[in-house]
């Protein structure tokens, strides 16, 4: 059989891009400490995600968006500029894309780089990139993970940035809604490519035996 041959390959393959997925190539270098695991073994992550979404406007607002989750820096609501953000929201079903964001706020945004020499990114989906222990850990000590950096120490207690961090990787999952919606065409997806992979074996067989090469 050719197929039993092809094994071998497909093995490594799928094996490398699984050593690429899993991170074994290359190890997280910050861990979330002990003390913080306890915590969210204890609190449950809905209460946490709670918690860090109060903490975070609380202090990180003066500089950091998430849109994702709505929320922007306090400048975005200071009267001046209240009525182009309301309106904006308001042509945009309350979420602001990337580059309406920036082009509306340019020039609050020039003002933060111009104080921490770069714009404080916006967080909806910095848990993702950044991965659970490196956003713990810069959170905590910014200076630990990027010497240097302007991003101020706040000095929050674990259970501070266990939640702000919980409530980082909640502002990326989708609403309950999105995500029926995307096991709905996955499914759909799926059984197209089965009813295709079948369609496509019977032309096959068709031709060859209208070639004579199979009967
Ligand atoms: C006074 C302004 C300021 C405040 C307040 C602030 N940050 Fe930052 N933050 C920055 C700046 C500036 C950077 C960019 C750092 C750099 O590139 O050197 C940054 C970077 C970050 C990053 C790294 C993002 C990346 O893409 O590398 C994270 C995560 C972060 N901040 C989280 C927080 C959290 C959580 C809080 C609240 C507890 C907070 N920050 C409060 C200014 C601030």
């Amino acid at each position: 059989m050719k197929f039993l041959r092809s094994i071998p390959i497909i093995l490594i393959i799928g094996g490398l891009f699984y050593a690429l997925w899993s991170g074994i190539l290359e190890p997280e270098k910050w861990k979330v400490p002990h003390s913080a695991e306890l915590i969210k073994a204890k609190v449950s992550e809905a209460q946490l995600a709670k918690e860090g979404e109060k903490t975070f406007k609380m202090f990180c607002t003066a500089c950091h968006s998430v849109r994702y989750k709505e929320i922007y820096p306090t400048f975005v609501n200071a009267p001046n500029a209240k009525p182009l953000f309301k309106l904006l929201m308001k042509k945009n079903n309350g979420f602001l894309n990337r580059y309406i964001y920036e082009s509306a706020f340019a020039l609050q945004l020039k003002g933060l780089k111009a104080a921490f020499g770069s714009v404080p990114p916006d967080l909806s989906t910095a848990y993702v990139y950044m991965g659970e222990g490196k956003l713990f850990n810069f959170i905590k000590d910014p200076q630990k993970v990027l010497p240097g950096t302007k991003m101020p120490n706040m000095h929050l207690s674990d259970r501070q940035v266990v939640a702000i961090s919980t409530f980082l990787k909640t502002a990326i999952l989708p609403t309950e809604k999105e995500t029926q919606k995307r096991h709905l065409i996955g499914t759909f997806v799926i059984i197209f490519l089965i009813v295709l992979a079948v369609l496509f074996a019977l032309y096959r067989k068709a031709v060859l035996t209208e070639e004579g090469i199979e009967d």
